[in-house]
């Protein structure tokens, strides 16, 4: 296998996402195995995994209880659709789900990703409001630098201009809030910054414009992950929340990083005490073993579609592989996992050592502030003159060499290891950006 991939010929038909395609067919980087917190590169080296793949392998790489019972689904019942009929999984996974979130989360509709859970959540805002005689809330509120996924809907309530600029228009009727990072006033923050509450009451501003009777829902990632690890400044998430119960706006958040563990609890929502009205989560709900999305809804939600008659299809939204057989497997151990082997609790204490190995690259070359919460962190660095993002990518490069992936971004580095990590292993990360930023001009 890596004797045929190896040659670039090879590589032409796969458009990569995310990627720049003719760099990456220039200079492959394959990985051939994983196990535990590394990864197998094709050359032979094994290399400790800062990423948890993409912010989703929080048990850790080839979990034997994960793939195990992947395995045995397989052996079992392959497919069958969710809609008219079912598998028990579906219904234990969901109930799982159910019992290990925050009261206030009580049904389960699946999907495949989190682009997909967060376009069913938006759905289901707009469907919620027209159930209750409302159905002139069609407006969608996100955030700026929010990152909700690849769909037409994440995409219109997302905030990275790089993301939205090439596809049109978007959907009509969104606003944002601004984002919360407040460098000048919170750089180096441990967890929640200190200041920007404020910036919750944005939301008020909207609902001078546009009216509270034409707003639907607010979605916001409890922590903005993807544009860079921004915590919620102390007291937003709340706030928000009060405004949005004062007007009659759905509170959406958007758990597809923070969910499963990432912050030392089963979601941002138990984190901070704050429930909204539905969660998206994907990624560590099966350990990225197998694609799954879900949304969770509340009660009031459900119910609000629970109505009219029996035989009438409630909600006209599904895919064909909601629920998939073999996705609700890797799911179900996947929470197995995590309860037993006490993954959550663990990443509570571990977050310690986390913060402390994040922060004393407070100093070192270019960094202009360090930003961390449960198990996750970024480090910004000073662009470079004339070469915004270089200085990032050629730490991320070093790091690479020297057996550590981390990620890339503008003019940061992100991490977000598994939730298996151990302290030399934290230390091991950090120690190998410090001596990637003490090269770098
Ligand atoms: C907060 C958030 N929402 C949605 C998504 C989209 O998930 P997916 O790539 O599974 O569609 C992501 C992916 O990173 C994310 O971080």
């Amino acid at each position: 296998m890596h004797a045929t991939i190896s040659h670039p010929n090879d590589l032409d038909a796969h458009w990569m996402p995310f990627t720049a395609n003719r760099l990456f067919k220039s200079a492959p980087r394959l990985f051939v195995g994983a196990e535990g917190n590394y990864y197998l590169s094709s050359d032979g080296r094994r290399i400790l995994d800062g990423m948890a793949g993409l912010w989703c392998v929080n048990a850790g790489h080839g979990h034997p209880r994960i793939r195990e019972a992947i395995k045995a689904q397989a052996d079992g019942l392959d497919y069958v659709s969710c809609f008219q009929m079912g598998h028990p999984e579906a219904f234990t996974l969901a109930n799982r789900m159910v019992g290990m979130l925050p009261d206030g989360l009580d049904h389960v509709l699946f999907s495949n990703s989190g682009s997909e859970a967060v376009d069913t959540a938006l759905k289901v805002a707009l469907a919620y409001h027209r159930r209750r005689g409302e159905g002139g809330r069609y407006r969608l509120i996100g955030r700026a630098r929010g990152y909700h996924g690849m769909g037409f809907g994440g995409l219109s309530v997302a905030g990275i201009s790089r993301h939205r600029r090439d596809f049109g228009p978007l959907l009509p009727g969104t606003a944002h809030l601004p984002h919360t990072l407040d460098l000048a006033r919170n750089a180096f923050s441990r967890g929640e910054p200190e200041h920007g509450v404020e910036l919750a009451d944005d939301l008020e501003r909207l609902v001078q414009i546009h009216d509270a009777s034409t707003i639907a829902a607010v979605i916001v990632e409890p922590v903005a992950g993807s544009t860079g690890v921004l915590p919620p400044p102390k007291g937003y998430l709340k706030r928000l929340r009060e405004i949005c119960d004062k007007h009659g706006i759905l509170l959406i958040f958007d758990e597809v990083i923070s969910g499963f563990g990432r912050l030392g609890a089963s979601c941002a929502a138990e984190a901070f005490g704050v429930t909204p009205d539905m969660i998206t989560c994907a990624k560590g709900l099966t350990n990225g073993a197998v694609p799954m999305g879900a949304t969770v809804v509340g009660k009031h939600i459900y119910d609000a579609f629970m109505t009219g008659p029996e035989a009438a299809i409630e909600l006209f939204h599904g895919f064909t592989y909601s629920g998939h057989p073999l996705a609700c497997a890797a799911g179900l151990a996947t929470l197995q996992v995590y309860e037993e082997e006490g993954l959550f609790e663990r990443t509570r204490k571990i977050a310690d050592h986390w913060e402390q190995a994040a922060h004393a690259l407070k100093g070192a070359p270019h960094v202009i502030d360090i930003r961390n919460i449960g198990l996750v962190a970024a480090i910004e660095f000073a662009p470079r003159p004339g070469g915004p993002g270089q200085r990032s990518a050629e730490c991320a490069e070093a790091c690479y060499q020297d057996g550590v992936l981390v990620r890339a971004g503008a003019d940061l580095i992100v991490l977000s290891p598994p939730l298996t990590i151990e302290p030399d292993e934290i230390d091991r990360i950090f120690a190998s950006i410090r001596k990637a930023l003490d090269a770098i001009a």
